[in-house]
């Protein structure tokens, strides 16, 4: 019915030919935000144009080559100058971009090193001249105030072939946070009597000893956040006071970058810092958060456009954001992709949390149920980590499935060649798979790795919060550990990991030791009678649940250290 609407409306509004960059992008208005009106046509927005790059393909061949560790050009890592130099786009497209732009009176524009964003600020009437179709109105909740735009925006036909799509316009920011207490769930009632993980619980399972500490003056490592959250110094120094002890560490950030807000500290901001730094210990550790906060800013967006900003950024990125890939449009996903390819050529390894609702669940275009699979945890150019939990709470002893460990098969990105050996042995040698119509076997599976993310301690406005879980925790954690690798790779005069997986692959056909295999254990899915809850399960090797499993950290290091 709204599309019908907006189609009329587009016919009406966009004279002459026009085009929707985004017409699968889901616009519907997210729960828990309320209609505050129609902006003033004076009010100030800012939108973000991705202008269509050159040479993407000549791109992913190269992150190809310097992340495979069989190819003369292994660990030849791009500076964000020559990155430039190869992706920028022609100077038509940017000519024929800013001509439009100021031809409607937009000047106030700001561009990235690698010239391939331009973010203009412009009263909202303009905006909604340039983009046929949408109407921009006001949300708010609870914390925060937004602009965005329920209907779907148009574009001039000729503009098409120079942007990939525009920013700002409608994705809320993730409601969707990759955290809970445990014992708000009535399946984990035993789990009450658990210590609990703590970094030095960490330390002894993947078996880094007190030595095992950063001390290259090149390493760095990072989070980011896009929640309205925040971290307190205070909370880290009072969790490495309590918890920091038996290993060398900071009880500072080194930077902060973004605006940090006054208010409470929020869980999931203080979880990824306190425990990065507690595996990548004494390195140097920065904070993305959501920077500069325009209402019609998307921040993850934001962070990207940091990247392509910064000569300088850190080695390892950890994050936590995620959303489902059927309510984003192709256009982005793909144009983000290409963001993940450009850190990756660059040596900056980006790990994602695999989400939190096992294989997910939706309801199919033909009715009954499919998986739902969850993006960026399904691209192929980064390094997706899923959860496990200790298989008796009162001992570090070995670890079986997480049952929320987020894991399937993209329906958007094709299988990448480094994984096509691993996951069709684990298909073949599956006996009981879910039902064929659950999943898209063509599809990018992940995880790709795993790590603790069952009943974590944290602090937290300072006060000590146990029964933390999500593979929101697994993920810094990991990170943590490639930090230290990367340590000992730049003592040695040689370059970051960077993109992981290609070479992560190679090492695990090989039989290798460097990561504890997870076996048991299912995650969780669609609750209706055909699965009845249960979505993939684990195996030995690679599985779609906890990856090729958790890290075993001498040996990680003996592969991975060169
Ligand atoms: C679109 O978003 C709304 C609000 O978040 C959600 O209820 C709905 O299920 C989504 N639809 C699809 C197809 O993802
Ligand atoms: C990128 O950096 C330049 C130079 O520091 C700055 O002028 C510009 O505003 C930045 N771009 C964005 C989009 O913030
Ligand atoms: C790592 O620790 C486990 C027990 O947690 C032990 O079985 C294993 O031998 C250790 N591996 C190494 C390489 O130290
Ligand atoms: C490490 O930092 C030093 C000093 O800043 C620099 O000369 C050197 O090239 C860096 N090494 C690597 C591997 O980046
Ligand atoms: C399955 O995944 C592929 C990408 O590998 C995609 O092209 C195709 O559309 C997907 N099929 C469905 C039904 O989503």
């Amino acid at each position: 019915m709204r599309s019908l609407l907006a189609a009329l409306l587009f016919l009406f509004s966009c004279p002459g030919r026009c085009m929707y960059l985004e017409s699968d992008q889901n616009t519907s208005i997210p729960e828990g935000w309320i209609n505050a009106g129609r902006v003033a046509a004076s009010d100030q927005v800012q939108l973000t144009f991705a202008l269509k790059q050159r040479n993407v393909r000549e791109l992913r061949e190269l992150l190809g080559r310097v992340s495979d560790p069989d190819s003369s050009q292994y660990g030849k890592h791009l500076s964000l100058e020559q990155l430039s130099f190869l992706v920028q786009p022609s100077e038509l497209t940017q000519k024929v971009v800013r001509r439009w732009l100021e031809s409607h009176g937009v000047h106030d524009c700001q561009s990235v090193e690698t010239q391939d964003f331009l973010q203009c600020a412009m009263p909202a009437r303009v905006a909604e001249k340039l983009l046929p179709g949408c109407e921009f109105s006001r949300y708010v909740n609870r914390h925060q105030s937004l602009v965005r735009s329920p209907v779907p925006y148009g574009l001039p036909d000729e503009m098409s072939e120079h942007l990939d799509f525009v920013g700002g316009v409608h994705r809320f920011p993730d409601s969707k946070v990759a955290l809970r207490r445990t014992w708000a769930n009535g399946k984990k009632q035993k789990a009450e009597f658990h210590l609990g993980v703590s970094p030095s619980i960490l330390r002894q399972r993947y078996n880094l000893t007190a030595s095992d500490v950063g001390s290259s003056q090149n390493n760095s490592q990072a989070v980011a956040q896009f929640l309205e959250q925040f971290f307190h110094p205070a909370d880290l120094a009072e969790f490495m006071k309590l918890f920091g002890r038996g290993f060398k560490n900071l009880p500072e950030v080194e930077r902060v970058v973004g605006k940090q807000g006054g208010g409470k500290a929020g869980l999931e901001a203080s979880l990824d810092v306190e425990y990065i730094m507690s595996t990548g210990a004494n390195i140097p550790t920065w904070v993305f958060t959501n920077p500069g906060r325009h209402e019609s800013q998307e921040p993850f967006l934001q962070w990207l456009l940091l990247l392509s900003n910064m000569s300088a950024v850190p080695w390892v990125h950890t994050i936590s954001y995620g959303d489902d890939e059927d309510s984003l449009s192709q256009a982005y996903m793909q144009r983000i992709n290409v963001e993940f390819m450009k850190a990756g050529v660059r040596g900056v390894t980006l790990l994602f949390a695999s989400g939190d609702s096992g294989a997910g669940c939706m309801k199919a275009s033909k009715g009954g149920n499919t998986f739902r699979p969850s993006f960026p945890a399904s691209s192929p150019y980064v390094t997706t980590v899923g959860g496990t939990s200790f298989k008796n709470p009162f001992q570090v002893t070995y670890e079986v499935t997480d049952y929320i460990s987020g894991g399937g098969f993209s329906n958007v990105f094709e299988m990448p060649d480094y994984q096509v050996n691993a996951v069709n042995s684990y298909l073949k040698g599956m006996k009981a798979l879910p039902p064929k119509t659950y999943f898209n076997t063509s599809g990018r599976a992940y995880p790709d790795v795993a790590a603790l993310s069952d009943n974590y301690w944290v602090v937290t406005n300072r006060v000590p919060i146990p029964f933390v879980s999500g593979t929101s925790a697994s993920t810094p954690v990991f990170g943590g550990i490639l930090s230290l690798i990367n340590d000992h790779r730049f003592l040695k005069g040689l370059q970051s990991l960077g993109f992981l997986n290609p070479r992560l692959y190679k090492l695990q056909e090989s039989a290798s030791t460097a990561l504890f295999d997870v076996t048991e254990g299912c995650h969780l899915s669609c609750l209706d009678e055909q699965v009845q809850g249960q979505g993939f399960c684990a195996a030995p090797s690679w599985d779609p649940v906890t990856g090729w499993g958790t890290p075993n950290y001498p040996h990680l290091l003996t592969a991975l250290g060169d």
